[in-house]
């Protein structure tokens, strides 16, 4: 039994889609398990390019299961929007072949809108949210009120839950001085969309289940990174999940004995979108190279991303509670002919050298990055799908970056093309 989950080790936006994709030819099913379509994950295959946010990147592969976990939460009305655009790129998705769990909770408006509306406070604080409502949505789940994909089967009782629901929002509204919404109208809405999803509804845990009995392989697909962990990440400019690994057994309802690879997609720098502290952000002409060359744009809001220097604390760090098994460094073509490159090894607070990231916010923005320093490469890493096909310094650099972050590379990515992968260890196979 070999069934692998992949998460991000940084701030998101690693390119874990791309390596999602690559690995889903191994696997049978492939699973989502926290998040929703705040995640943003490019796959580009024989220069076609597709993006999705909700779905799985294994949809794009045809012949495998794709699966929305229990830990997902999902805006039925997104969900709808992407499987059309993704079936107008000539991609199949039919309940035959995408399953959506039945506890898996529901964003609605008033949860987009309320995300909204706090990022627009007139003060300036914010987080830097997608604004998709995944906060909020994760509120109401935890605090037991959420609209759960089951209830959809439910007239008879979705009326009194979405009352329910309404008697915290609406006093919150108020309270914001916005008009309150009407349980009606709201219901309305769920009553007509109700029949497009009802047919992708399972019980997931069981259907996994029944998966690893006849031996097939799960892919398990993180989205964000362990950096926006709710728990281990930079809180509170965190999302409002776990991201870790260790969230893909609670999210789809298998065992944690179940997940045995841990791959953690790596960035061969860093990148960051939204607020919040970057020890190694670059404010100058290198940092925008970055972003240049990495096009480092949000796919989901097209907002630009912070680009930096590799940071080595913070991905031991996310080895460590992620329980990473392999890394797959991803996008070193990007650092093609760069005179030299940076790795941040450990922190300056207060005067002291700290090589860990302290868990406060102030303390995690005063920190200050101490850099060691290496040669780049001249030559071209673009494409490479072989060690022989890269510069004696871009394989220092990787070798540097496994002794330093305490984990095998296990793969290298090199271009955004699907088949640009130099392959060490398989994870499927380890
Ligand atoms: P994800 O959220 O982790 O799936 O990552 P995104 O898709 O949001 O961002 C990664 C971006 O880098 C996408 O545009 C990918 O097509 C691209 N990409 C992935 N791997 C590589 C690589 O090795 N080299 C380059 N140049 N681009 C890559
Ligand atoms: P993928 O899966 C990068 C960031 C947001 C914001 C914070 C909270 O593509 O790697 P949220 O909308 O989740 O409440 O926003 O998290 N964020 C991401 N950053 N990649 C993502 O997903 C992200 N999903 C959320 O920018 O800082
Ligand atoms: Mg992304």
């Amino acid at each position: 039994m070999a069934n692998v989950v992949v998460v991000g080790s940084q701030w998101g936006d690693e390119g874990k889609g791309k390596i999602v994709d690559w690995l889903s030819s191994r696997a049978d099913v492939v699973v989502r398990f926290q998040g929703g379509h705040n995640a943003g994950h490019t796959l580009v295959v024989d220069g076609v390019t597709y993006k999705l946010s909700l779905l799985p990147s294994g949809v794009v592969r045809g012949g495998k299961l794709s699966v929305i976990g229990n830990g997902v939460v999902l805006d039925p009305w997104a969900f709808l929007s992407e499987v059309e655009r993704i079936k107008e790129q000539g991609v199949k998705v039919n309940p035959e072949n995408l399953l959506i769990s039945e506890s898996a909770a529901l964003i609605l408006p008033i949860h987009s809108e309320l995300d909204g509306i706090r990022e627009n406070r007139a003060d300036g604080i914010k987080i830097g949210t997608t604004k998709r409502g995944i906060g909020p949505a994760y509120e109401d789940k935890v605090a037991r009120r959420a609209i759960r994909v089951c209830d959809l089967a439910d007239e008879e009782h979705l009326l009194a839950r979405l009352e329910n629901l309404l008697h915290h929002h609406n006093a919150l509204r108020r309270g914001l001085g916005h008009p309150e919404t009407n349980a009606d109208e709201l219901y309305a809405k769920l009553l007509e969309i109700a029949p497009k999803i009802l047919p992708f509804m399972a019980p997931v845990w069981h259907s996994l289940n029944e998966a690893v009995r006849s031996d097939k392989k799960i892919l398990f697909e993180g989205a964000q990174g362990a950096m926006l962990d709710i728990d281990h990440g930079t809180y509170p400019f965190v999302t409002s999940s776990n991201t870790i690994a260790g969230q893909a057994a609670a999210g789809s309802g298998m065992g944690p004995s179940a997940l045995n690879f841990v791959l953690g997609i790596t960035k061969a720098y860093t990148t960051r979108v939204g607020e919040g502290p970057f020890p190694t952000e670059l404010n100058d002409a290198i940092g925008q190279r970055l972003g240049e060359r990495g096009h480092e744009f949000g796919t989901v809001t097209g907002r630009q991303r912070r680009c930096g220097w590799f940071d080595a604390v913070m991905v031991k760090q996310a080895i460590i509670t992620g329980g990473i098994t392999g890394i797959s460094l991803t996008k070193l073509d990007v650092l093609d002919g760069m005179a030299e490159l940076k790795i941040c090894v450990g922190y300056k607070l207060d005067g002291k050298i700290v090589k860990r990231l302290p868990a406060g916010a102030a303390n995690q923005a005063a920190v200050e990055p101490i850099y060691e320093s290496m040669p780049g490469w001249q030559g071209s890493t673009r494409g490479a799908r072989s060690w022989a096909d890269l510069p004696a310094e871009a394989v220092k650099y990787v070798r540097r970056l496994e002794e330093l972050i305490g984990c095998p590379v296990s793969m290298v990515s090199t271009s955004p093309e699907r088949e640009d992968v130099i392959l060490m260890r398989d994870p499927f196979k380890a």
